[in-house]
């Protein structure tokens, strides 16, 4: 693997594992099988930086993106990726015109979505692509069951418009092993495919898999499965992990693709009974050598992390103390001799025998390893190594 010299790069940077990448690439397409991989790049790769990861699901072969917006699937065609790239978000009706220019397809599940993307089309005379979303039961995007109809009436008087596929999204697939709750919305979306069927749509894409039920279910590939979260090497949960187990099904092996890092700005020595940070809310206990690093919530820190997480310096953990501030975290060095100015800092990812994983910084933050990575600030470098 080349190594990354921190010297050259800012005080905080994002690396991204390439070998680990395609090494879960690889992993979830032997799951899946025949059924096609769309890789979900959204919300700048789940913070892994939306090019850099763009570029390596193609070099791996992945033909389908998928994006939440109408500015990130643009962004990847201005940097020439020609893949199918699908926007799982909301266009807005301003951006009919622009989505059908780029071909980028889009999730469909207004009426008003559907009209203006067939005047766009016909005044480019280029068809526009339409993934109908179904609402099987998450009450998020989707339309419901028995509103299909105006939709497929409309669609049979605009044929510029093309039903290339259909999907739905599962609501209670991570959070539990029982699964009740996504085989009746597998029950509700193959019911909705059949509505299609008869009244003489052929839609040749069908898709409602994201990571878990890639992982969990075969039955939801159909052709296409959207997954995010697992090809970054997270597991989309604990539940689904212990799931897959008392299933007897082989756990996928995940490689996490990114290491988040900095380096030290300061070190000092404060005495015992030092206060550190806004609010007074660390004291010493006895003489601390600490080191400032220059990341914070800002950065995407959580400050749910104050006095409870630990970083790496020279592979060891050194603690945060006091709160995170918006740019700054302070961490004690007391026990790890010899560290010096700009050192490297270990955030998330291992340093010797030492690791910190985005699951355990977001549970001592009361949140999730999606949201944990997702909300890296997009203006620090990511490096490919
Ligand atoms: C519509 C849609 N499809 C697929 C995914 C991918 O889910 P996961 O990251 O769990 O694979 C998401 C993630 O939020 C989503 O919103």
């Amino acid at each position: 693997m080349a190594r990354v010299k921190t010297e050259k790069f800012p005080v905080q940077w994002v690396e991204i594992n390439r070998q680990a990448f395609f090494h879960n690439v690889q992993e979830f397409k032997n799951r899946l099988g025949q059924a096609g991989l769309l890789a979900v790049i959204k919300a700048n790769a789940y913070g892994h930086g939306l090019l850099e990861i763009a570029g390596l699901a193609a070099e791996s072969g992945i033909d389908w993106f998928g994006v939440h917006s109408l500015e990130e699937g643009l962004r990847l065609r201005q940097q020439g990726f020609n893949q199918k790239i699908l926007i799982l978000g909301y266009l807005p009706l301003s951006g009919a015109e622009e989505a059908v220019r780029a071909e980028l397809r889009s999730t469909v599940y207004n009426l008003e979505t559907l009209k203006a993307l067939a005047a766009a089309a016909r005044k480019q005379k280029k068809p526009a692509l339409v993934h109908l979303k179904i609402e099987t039961g998450t009450n998020r995007q989707g339309i419901a069951p028995n509103k299909l109809g105006g939709f497929l009436n409309l669609l049979k008087k605009t044929p510029e418009v093309v039903l290339e596929g259909v999907s739905s999204h599962f609501a209670n697939i991570e959070d539990t092993t029982d699964d009740y709750y996504p085989r009746y919305q597998l029950e509700n979306f193959k019911q909705a495919v059949n509505y299609l069927e008869s009244n003489g749509f052929k839609v040749p894409l069908r898709h409602m898999s994201c990571s878990a039920a890639a992982i969990l279910f075969p039955e939801t590939y159909f052709n296409l499965a959207r997954v995010g979260i697992g090809l970054y090497g997270l597991w989309p949960s604990k539940e689904t992990l212990v799931s897959c187990r008392l299933r007897g099904q082989s756990p996928l092996r995940l490689k996490p693709v990114l290491s988040w890092r900095a380096r030290v700005a300061q070190i000092k020595t404060v005495p015992r009974g030092a206060y550190i940070g806004y609010g007074c809310t660390y004291r010493t206990t006895r003489p601390t050598r600490l080191a400032i690093v220059p990341v914070g919530y800002y950065d995407g820190y959580d400050r749910g992390l104050s006095n409870s997480a630990y970083v790496l310096v020279k592979g060891k953990r050194a603690q945060v103390r006091g709160r995170v501030c918006m740019d700054f975290i302070m961490v004690d060095i007391t026990d790890i001799p010899g560290v010096k100015l700009e050192d490297p800092v270990t955030l998330i990812g291992a340093e010797g025998r030492e690791k910190i994983t985005a699951d355990q910084l977001a549970s001592l933050a009361g949140t999730i390893n999606y949201e944990m990575v997702t909300r890296i600030n997009p203006l620090i470098p990511r490096f490919i190594v």
